[in-house]
């Protein structure tokens, strides 16, 4: 069998659909910008928004004032289209193309963004090196927000298997490493007026003292 090229599938994703035209499209990451604003990061907060692919998120973060954002992402087709949207403003965002399962960050980040990224690893040893990424480079007193697939949800997402999660199996799995802030749950409607059961999860870096 054919062994799954993890890259090339969203290379071809991204090539061949539109943001709309996907089911994770938002015209306005609400429930993300919910968390930024509920956080009081300071303007200066390192973010990263990890498998960010061309959303919104990060225009309406520079809207509101950030001055250090990363946006990661696997495909280097969603990286470019992201900065093509961006224009000129693209200039103030750090970028990087990388599988995040292989993620060696060079800096520390105060806030840690994912939304339908994480659900896509489903090997064990993968779930463990992405916890410890986030662990290692959080900083202290730093934030996590991540976004899957409730056990209600999907699936599968882009034609491949994703992890589902309930609140007790997210903070099983997190709450070795992080503090628990909130977890929520909610409807997505996708562009094609179907609904997709997200959990989006908040924890904090514990202190590492
Ligand atoms: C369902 S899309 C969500 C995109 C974006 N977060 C949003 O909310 O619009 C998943 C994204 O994660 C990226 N991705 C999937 N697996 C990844 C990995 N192992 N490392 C980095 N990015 C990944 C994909 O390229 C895609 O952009």
């Amino acid at each position: 069998m054919k062994k799954f090229n993890r890259k090339a599938h969203w290379e071809t994703i991204y090539q061949t659909k539109k943001f709309e035209e996907t089911g994770w499209y938002q015209q306005t990451p609400v429930t993300s910008l919910a968390f930024v604003a509920k956080l009081k990061l300071p303007h200066t907060a390192r973010i990263i928004d990890v498998g960010g692919g061309d959303s919104y998120f990060v225009d309406h973060l520079l809207d509101l004032g950030f001055e250090n954002i990363t946006v990661l992402d696997i495909s280097k087709t969603a990286i470019a289209r992201a900065k093509a949207r961006l224009g000129e403003r693209a200039k103030k965002v750090h970028w990087i193309v990388c599988d995040v399962s292989q993620f060696k960050p060079a800096q520390q980040y105060d806030f840690w963004h994912d939304r339908a990224a994480f659900h896509f690893l489903t090997e064990e040893r993968e779930i463990e090196h992405y916890l410890r990424t986030i662990r290692d480079c959080l900083a202290e007193n730093g934030f996590l927000v991540i976004g899957t697939f409730s056990e209600q949800g999907p699936k599968t997402c882009s034609g491949i298997p994703v992890h589902q999660y309930s609140e007790a199996s997210m903070t099983e799995k997190l709450g070795q490493f992080f503090e628990r802030i909130e977890c929520i749950t909610l409807d997505h409607l996708t562009p094609f007026n179907t609904t997709q059961h997200y959990l989006f999860c908040c924890f904090k870096q514990l202190n590492l003292n």
